[in-house]
């Protein structure tokens, strides 16, 4: 998404007229510790190490292909966004990036709040022991069960994303003999800078209710109207990996203006905004990802100037970063088990996993980096594609990078980054078993996720 073609690759070079591809970095021993998570390093003998723990060792105790989860990096990640938007504010992790009990119990010891979107986050969530009141529950069409277990449950909030959904969700609060606490997620009208499908603030998508026709004001006029529901606040969700803020900042900026077209109309000042997650992270060194405390000062500055100026109160303030938390924090070991040069135009490195641990890069075109770790090379840059093993030859795990020349079947080559939406997006395609998730922290290594067996497949199988 934001490399620029390089023509200086030494190898192919010559003739290579497609493709976008950076140069090779210098020297491709050097782990670019932006693409990679906190404690991966190299050992003396080369070999990649994260939490202190060898790759081969790993490789051999939880088989390839796999997901390494960096947990001291993750708790980091969490502490070091819940710190830099302060009391005033809450942070909620949007599960959907990557969700098990595990990661729900890190949330809970690191003081986040959580984002669920299914019936299966959820419960996901309150088996784990998240108090249902750190929870919200979006989507654009919760099923009437998946509501009703929610207001049991007594989530903290439910973020309505439709008009028939404020008269389904008023209805079951009322039967339930609750109020329920409820935002409505508006569409802000923003074009966000990133891949069509995972942009989610112009208008013309599933996602919310239209800011600039008068609809979120209908829809508010509504749910105040309703006596089951307390509307605490208006939701906005632009997009996803996404590096300007400016399309935040246009964001809440006409959050602030509903919320003082509601104050105007009903007398009422909602005490909540929610500006959503989307914030991008590094997975080439061409990526440069904003800090939490730039992005939460950007925000509060903001919400602070426009509610400054309209009289309001500043509200509290939600985010629900998913991929910014997690993303960064896991990396996915393969071993090479083909190598198919291609004279004149790249080298085809096959291996054990592919579109069903990895989608993103077939859906979105998106982009990757890729390392060889079981040991280091002095090898010269060869240009590769890393495909995987399914019957698909849009099977591409990492479109274009360089491994070193001498790269050899056998050898394990890890990708960095694929801690949000790899695993959560993972597919059973041509019944390939999904991979475990391993989580590695001060020397020691445990499953939170188990690989899938074979007896798991036929299981859902009833023949
Ligand atoms: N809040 C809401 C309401 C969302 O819809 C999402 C993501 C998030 C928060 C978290 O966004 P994040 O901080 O993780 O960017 N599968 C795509 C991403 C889809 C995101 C959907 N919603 C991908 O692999 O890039």
């Amino acid at each position: 998404m934001s490399r620029s073609a390089h023509p200086a690759g030494p190898r192919h070079a010559d003739v290579l007229t497609e493709g976008h591809y950076s140069a090779p970095a210098a020297d491709l021993n050097v782990l670019d510790e932006k693409v990679w998570s906190r404690t991966v390093t190299r050992d003396a003998d080369g070999a990649l190490t994260v939490g202190g723990i060898g790759v081969a060792r790993l490789a051999e105790e939880f088989g390839t292909p796999a997901y390494f989860l960096d947990e001291s990096d993750f708790r980091a990640r969490c502490r070091a966004w819940s710190e830099a938007f302060g009391p005033d504010a809450d942070v909620f992790y949007a599960g959907k990036a990557f969700l098990c009990r595990a990661v729900v119990r890190w949330l809970q010891e690191e003081g986040l709040h959580l984002d669920v979107c299914s019936g299966g986050e959820l419960t996901t969530a309150l088996d784990a022991g998240m108090p249902a009141e750190r929870i919200a529950f979006h989507g654009n069409n919760k099923t009437v069960a998946e509501i009703e277990r929610a207001v049991e449950a007594g989530v903290g909030r439910i973020v309505l994303d439709s008009f028939q959904e404020i008269v389904r969700v008023a209805h079951i609060a009322r039967s339930h003999g609750v109020r329920q606490r409820v935002q409505i997620r508006v569409t802000v009208g923003v074009e966000a800078h990133t891949h069509e499908f995972i942009a989610t603030a112009h208008e013309d998508q599933k996602f919310g209710i239209a800011l600039a026709d008068g609809q979120a004001a209908e829809a508010v006029r509504r749910a105040l109207a309703l006596d089951s529901l307390e509307l605490i606040g208006i939701h906005s969700h632009i997009g996803s990996q996404i590096f300007d803020m400016a399309g935040f900042e246009v964001s809440a900026r006409r959050v602030v203006q509903l919320l003082a077209e509601v104050r105007d109309e009903h007398g009422v000042e909602l005490p909540e905004i929610d500006l959503g997650g989307g914030l991008g992270i590094a997975y080439t060194s061409d990526d440069d990802p904003r800090e939490p405390h730039e992005i939460a000062k950007a925000l509060s500055d903001i919400v602070t100037r426009e509610c400054e100026s309209a009289g309001l109160r500043t509200p509290r303030i939600s985010v629900e970063p998913g991929r910014a938390i997690v993303g960064p924090t896991a990396f996915t070991l393969y071993e090479v088990g083909t190598i198919k040069p291609l004279e004149g135009l790249r080298t085809y490195v096959s291996v054990d996993g592919g579109m069903s641990d990895n989608i993103r890069t077939a859906l979105y075109d998106a982009e990757y980096s890729v390392a060889l770790v079981s040991r280091t090379s002095d090898a010269e840059p060869m240009l590769v594609r890393v495909v995987g093993k399914h019957c698909e030859s849009g099977d591409i795990v990492v479109k274009d990078a360089f491994l070193p020349a001498d790269l050899a079947p056998g050898d394990l080559i890890a990708v960095p980054a694929t801690g949000a939406y790899c695993r959560s997006m993972a597919s059973n395609y041509n019944h390939a078993l999904r991979p475990p998730v391993v989580a590695v922290r001060d020397g020691g290594a445990r499953v939170i996720v188990r690989r899938e067996t074979e007896e798991d497949l036929l299981r859902l199988d009833v023949g």
